[in-house]
């Protein structure tokens, strides 16, 4: 058995004197390293995390890029105490109840466009993803477009761990091991420091990249091409902007040659950029958009597909007694999840997070160059509410400065950050104040290793 260190002394808990750590089989971990030396929360209110010892530990990535209203919102809370004690379960399929409905039409207040309709609830990124790219292959089906069967996404892409997303995913390493669906190509990837360094906001360089798309469309045909996903910001994979007129240019091919275009979401949405979805940032509106995440702020596990009127129709052409889509969740629209949904979305509007994203990012665009000229640090890239910054690595050891950074930022700094490979990611609750943001960038500075 692996023994924690023992704490003694503060009320910060039931859990605190819990020992064992040896049988969870933590996911995306190095699970021996964390075990020899955990990090472990215990509490959590505001920005703020508490550890064990009930020492603070500042938030800087809204835990993983979900917490946007801050952790432990009393509203949030009550919403899903109450519903805890009102209708814990109901059966999702061929069965409803009136929150599950409620959610999606909330939901919809915040999509782009009105041609948006359906949501589709799922519970996580990953599930999300899947199921946008099956409703994607089975519309073009429907429409009797029947060789539209390809799937395309990016180079250096994360859209969660199904086999779907592991699939028209870019990262190499989470593909390891595992088969893969077959029809789907990739276009290349925008980042490049060479062109792009140190950019604030949107890279300059790089629209035309775009014109990659075309390139799959010339091999395969664009009759063959279902749909193209993309992150509009990535955010797991390094925090990486997409350049001017990128998006825009991806739009009109997919437009043009009949492809389905689907935004994933899933980091971007509820206010990363200070807009609803960053399809309102870049003004740019997919056909089908995947979220989660930000979409409960992280309280109870939730994802949804939103998709225009259209797709959705689609599918109710055939006989009305049979189902219409041989796909589903025993917890979709689960009621403590669409409660939480529905306190966090009225959260995010009374307490106007989305503006307050809008305007800090000036200062948090400021504050981060600021670490320009630090040793090591080769690129600063920021958009909205979120920021990476990017480490040469050592000899032989990529990701080791990163993880230097994230152990010492949590340990002796107090702060939690992020980081893939040598990038460290930054995501701040959108309830963050200035101060905080000088926090950050000051820890920064100070534990950036001179090694
Ligand atoms: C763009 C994107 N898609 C999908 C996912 C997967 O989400 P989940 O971990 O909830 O399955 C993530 C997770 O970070 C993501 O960033």
């Amino acid at each position: 058995m692996i023994i924690l260190k023992k704490v003694g002394g503060f009320n910060v808990g039931d859990m605190k004197d819990y020992q064992n750590l040896e049988n969870l089989w933590m996911p995306f971990s190095a699970n021996r390293a964390f075990k020899a030396k955990p990090r472990l929360m215990n509490e959590a209110k505001g920005i703020y995390y508490k550890k064990m010892d009930g020492t603070s530990v500042l938030d800087a990535t809204s835990g993983l890029w979900c917490c946007n209203a801050g952790h432990n919102h009393p509203k949030i809370v009550q919403a899903i105490q109450k519903q805890a004690g009102k209708l814990d379960y109901a059966p999702s399929f061929q069965m409803g109840h009136p929150l599950g409905f409620k959610a999606a039409e909330k939901l919809l207040e915040f999509s782009p466009s009105n041609d948006f309709q359906y949501v589709f609830f799922t519970n996580s990124g990953s599930e999300s993803v899947d199921t946008a790219l099956k409703i994607a292959l089975g519309y073009q089906q429907l429409r009797d477009k029947k060789d539209k069967t390809f799937l395309v996404g990016r180079e250096r892409a994360y859209h969660g761990v199904g086999f779907g997303g592991i699939s028209v995913g870019g990262l190499p390493l989470n593909k390891k091991h595992f088969s893969l669906l077959n029809d789907v190509d990739h276009i290349v990837t925008t980042h490049n420091l060479e062109k792009n360094a140190f950019s604030r906001g949107k890279p300059e360089w790089g629209g035309e990249l775009a014109d990659d798309l075309l390139r799959i469309i010339e091999k395969y045909g664009a009759d063959r091409i279902a749909a193209f996903i993309t992150e509009p910001l990535a955010g797991s994979t390094g925090v990486l902007i997409p350049p001017t007129g990128y998006l825009e240019r991806i739009r009109e091919i997919c437009t043009e040659y009949d492809i389905l275009l689907i935004f994933d979401e899933v980091i971007t949405g509820f206010g990363r950029l200070g807009t609803p979805f960053a399809s309102q940032y870049f003004n740019v509106i997919p056909d089908i958009i995947t979220c989660a995440k930000g979409l409960t702020s992280g309280t109870v596990p939730m994802g949804a597909v939103i998709v225009k009127k259209d797709i959705y129709d689609m599918y109710q052409n055939g006989d009305p007694k049979i189902i219409d889509l041989f796909h589903g969740y025993t917890y979709s629209a689960h009621p403590l999840a669409a409660s939480a949904l529905i306190a966090t979305l009225d959260v995010y509007s009374e307490e106007n997070l989305f503006q307050r994203a809008q305007d800090l990012a000036p200062y948090w665009e400021s504050a981060l160059h600021s670490l320009k000229g630090t040793e090591h640090v080769i690129d600063i890239r920021n958009l909205g509410f979120v920021g990476g910054v990017e480490m040469s690595s050592r000899d032989n050891q990529i990701g080791a400065r990163g993880y230097d950074v994230f152990e010492t930022g949590f340990h002796d700094e107090n702060i939690l950050l992020r980081f893939t490979g040598d990038i460290i990611a930054l995501s701040p609750p959108l309830i963050a104040q200035k101060e905080h943001i000088d926090q950050i960038v000051d820890c920064l500075k100070k534990i950036i290793p001179k090694n």
